[in-house]
């Protein structure tokens, strides 16, 4: 066995020092790097903003005019001479320029009034908690139509904006969520664009509600709970067909015999429409067993 001789042993403490030193100065600037840089992004961004929403939506303007001229022209040709420039200038009356805080129903009512269309008996389909399955299911379905199916529903669905008093009169950074103020552009919004759905129902109407949520599968609170049930008009609406579906590969939470079903139950026989209930309607289930053909749920023979 050799010892080393000193030439080698200097290369090793060379050696020893870079592997000691090198990582420690690397780890050094990422830790500067870690440290400074949110700090630095941080402090102009929480500082700019003025609300905790999503901002405008770019492209607003062109989204709403083109989802129009889809929806007339490719949805429901029934409306095809529907005014489209009219429908843009009179949105654009109800919020811009405005604090987005203070709209009222009076801001949209024009809008509204003149973008209003008649649904057809037996096709309302209502929904809560069930976004993407009910929108799949009147994809593949014509005979049934949720509110994100109407002209209103339809240019704004998944769409953020709000005004502000100064040029150019839209935000385009930030708008206030429902929890920083209620009166905000697309909540008024969304709440006159449902009562007036549910106004329009009639004849035997549908609901599509979830059984495999943490909370209640009818909730008092949600759109359908605080505003829809109570806009059906029991002169018109003789029945409503509620279909609970549960999540093919998930515990179910609820079902037909569950307690918050009970209490819709209640709150639709009080205002004199008839209730019935089926736990994962069948057509809406096939649906869910395109994404999971080989469950057990999913047999033809079962
Ligand atoms: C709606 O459904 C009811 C009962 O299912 C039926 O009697 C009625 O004719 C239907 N109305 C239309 C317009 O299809
Ligand atoms: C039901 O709610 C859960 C939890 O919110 C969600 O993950 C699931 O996708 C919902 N199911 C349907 C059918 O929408």
């Amino acid at each position: 066995m050799s010892f080393p001789n000193s030439s080698s042993r200097t290369r090793k403490h060379k050696l020893i020092l870079s592997g000691v030193v090198v990582p420690l100065v690397i780890l050094l600037v990422i830790v500067l790097l870690v440290v400074l840089i949110p700090g630095r992004k941080k402090s102009p961004t929480s500082e700019g903003l003025e609300w905790k929403g999503k901002g405008t939506d770019e492209y607003f303007h062109e989204i709403i005019l083109g989802r129009c001229y889809n929806y007339i022209a490719t949805i429901n040709s029934e409306l095809r001479d529907t005014d489209c420039l009219k429908i843009w200038k009179l949105l654009q009356n109800a919020f811009m320029y405005k604090d987005p805080c203070s709209v009222t129903e009076e801001d949209y009512k024009p809008l509204m009034e003149f973008a209003r269309h008649p649904i057809p008996c037996n096709k309302s389909l209502f929904w809560s908690k069930t976004n993407d399955l009910v929108h799949r299911y009147t994809k593949a379905n014509r005979d049934f139509l949720t509110l994100e199916d109407t002209l209103l529903g339809y240019i704004a669905d998944g769409i953020s904006w709000c005004g502000k008093p100064s040029s150019p009169g839209v935000n385009y950074k930030s708008c206030p969520k429902w929890t920083e103020c209620e009166n905000n552009p697309s909540t008024i919004y969304w709440k006159m664009a449902s009562k007036m759905f549910a106004e329009a129902a009639c004849g035997t109407v549908q609901v599509m509600l979830n059984g495999s949520t943490e909370a209640d599968a009818f909730r008092s609170n949600s759109i359908f709970g605080s505003i829809e049930i109570f806009n059906l008009n029991p002169d018109k609406v003789s029945k409503v067909h509620i279909w609970l579906m549960h999540d093919i590969d998930r515990p179910q939470s609820e079902s037909c015999t569950g307690h918050s079903v009970a209490k819709l139950k209640e709150i639709l026989e009080s205002r004199r429409i008839s209730v019935s209930c089926e736990d994962n309607y069948r057509p809406v289930q096939l649906l869910q067993c395109t994404n999971n053909p080989n469950h057990n749920t999913c047999r033809i023979c079962s």
